[in-house]
């Protein structure tokens, strides 16, 4: 394990009450935050600095995507506001991600990581926008892309960390989602990986949501999960 606090907690609320009463609950020494398009849409920068300044890294998972020049602009808005990740669509391409590196030149704090493949997209979804081999090929030529774009690393399902930590430097960041402790529900997801599994297979860090915030009590439960990573690893 590269880092001694991989979870990050994807703070999926429409509320932002709710978020911060989750939010009151965790502590910044065992996890970070991810702040997606729906909270950011309702409560913008307002939100990432209240919980910034209660002590949490924060994940702007906003997915730009657009003229280098704007998400170069984007993403060190993103890095002026403090945030300690943030990421673009690798399909943008080579200009937009080195535009969107070089802006965060004096602001090394701010990882800058990608989105390859939507997990949501069958290979019939790919097919259909021009994308002709299969889909694990795409994520493996946009993971290799994003690399030799100067990012630090990629967003990935489970499924893919052996993929691309094959053919990736080691000190390239796998994010993963899709992550479900042992005995867990898996809800919506359809492929999960409990935390121990997928951190020995190779992801940096984890992107859990709901088995912490719909916890009855989200700290135990991290505790919990902490520990089983332990307890593994
Ligand atoms: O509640 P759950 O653990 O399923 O939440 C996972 C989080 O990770 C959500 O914010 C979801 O949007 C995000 N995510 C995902 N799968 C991806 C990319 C992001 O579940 N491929």
């Amino acid at each position: 394990m590269s880092d001694s606090k991989p979870l990050i907690i994807a703070l999926d609320f429409a509320d932002s009450r709710a978020a911060y009463q989750l939010v009151d609950q965790l502590d910044p020494g065992l996890c970070r935050i991810k702040i997606g398009k729906e909270m950011f849409t309702r409560y913008g920068p307002e939100l990432v600095k209240r919980i910034t300044a209660s002590g949490f890294d924060i994940f702007l998972d906003l997915k730009f995507h657009d003229i280098p020049n704007t998400v170069a602009g984007a993403v060190s808005a993103a890095a002026d506001l403090g945030v300690w990740m943030v990421n673009v669509h690798a399909g943008g391409g080579r200009a937009m991600m080195e535009a969107a590196r070089k802006s965060l030149g004096d602001k090394p704090a701010t990882r800058l990581i990608a989105v390859t493949v939507l997990t949501s997209l069958s290979s019939q979804d790919l097919h259909e926008v021009g994308v002709s081999g299969s889909a694990e090929e795409q994520v493996a030529r946009l993971a290799r892309l994003t690399a030799e774009s100067g990012l630090d690393g990629v967003v990935c399902s489970a499924r893919e960390i052996a993929l691309l930590r094959q053919n990736l430097k080691p000190d390239f960041l796998l994010v993963t989602p899709g992550i479900r402790p042992a005995g867990d529900d898996a809800g919506d997801q359809k492929r999960t990986e409990t935390p121990a599994t997928a951190l020995a297979r190779g992801s940096n860090y984890l992107v859990i949501g709901r088995p912490v915030t719909q916890a009855a009590d989200p700290l135990l439960k991290l505790r919990q999960i902490m520990q089983e990573i332990h307890s593994k690893i």
